[in-house]
């Protein structure tokens, strides 16, 4: 396969795009880019720097300081690194991933990582999952995938993966986060999540991982 192709997975949380979007990367030897920890980044800053307090965001404040925030990736480790700062995993914790949906429907947001998402691109091939790369950060992808599954299975991969790193939760609240995300990503006027038409739709409820991952190199070997 090309060293220059675009490979987009997209769509709804904790479907296992993460976790497959790596595995092509190291397969085809592309940069793996998970555009949702970009996005839990920008929120981490807003909480952080208070600009998001009790449910109410200081817009203004908030879209004057983006411009001085600074987010790196490092193509290596994945690791994301917030004005210098190893974030990685404070980003997974449920208060960003409470708030993650609201900031991401903002279009100063939107626009700001659309930028960089592109730039990333730029030199290189790379396989980027999410929930609007190949309806909107990469329409001319080579290949597009759109994964889902039942909630109540994303639900408890996602608990247990939080259960392992000791944080404190149950399925209900992991369950209901879900929920609710899906209908922000789904409902926001920028960029909603969306089966782009050209996509091919995964149902991962009742598969491996292994089993997905041979599912998409055939795909992808056969276009
Ligand atoms: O992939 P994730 O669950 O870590 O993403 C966190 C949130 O970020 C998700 O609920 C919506 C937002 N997001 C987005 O709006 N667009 C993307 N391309 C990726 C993530």
């Amino acid at each position: 396969m090309n060293s220059r192709k675009v490979i987009a997975i997209d769509g709804y949380a904790s479907s296992g795009k993460s976790t497959l979007a790596k595995m092509l990367s190291r397969h085809y030897h592309l940069l793996f880019i998970d555009s949702g920890a970009l996005y839990r980044g920008v929120t981490l800053f807003a909480l952080e720097k208070g600009f998001l307090k009790e449910n109410e965001l200081d817009q203004k404040a908030f879209s004057g300081a983006l411009k001085g925030l600074s987010l790196r990736l490092e193509p290596d480790t994945g690791d994301l690194y917030l004005n210098g700062e190893n974030v990685s995993q404070k980003i997974r914790f449920p208060r960003v991933s409470d708030h993650v949906s609201t900031i991401a429907a903002l279009s100063v947001v939107r626009e700001f990582l659309l930028l960089q998402q592109r730039q990333m691109a730029h030199e290189n091939g790379l396989v980027m999952d999410g929930r609007d790369i190949g309806t909107v950060v990469f329409p001319n992808a080579d290949h597009k995938f759109f994964f889902t599954a039942r909630p109540e299975v994303r639900a408890q991969r996602r608990y247990e993966e939080l259960k392992a790193q000791g944080q404190e939760t149950t399925f209900k609240e992991v369950l209901n986060n879900l929920i609710h995300r899906d209908q922000t990503d789904s409902c926001r006027e920028v960029a909603p999540l969306r089966k782009s038409d050209d996509a091919i739709e995964i149902d991962t409820s009742e598969v491996t991982t292994n089993q997905v991952f041979a599912h998409l190199i055939e795909k992808i070997e056969a276009k």
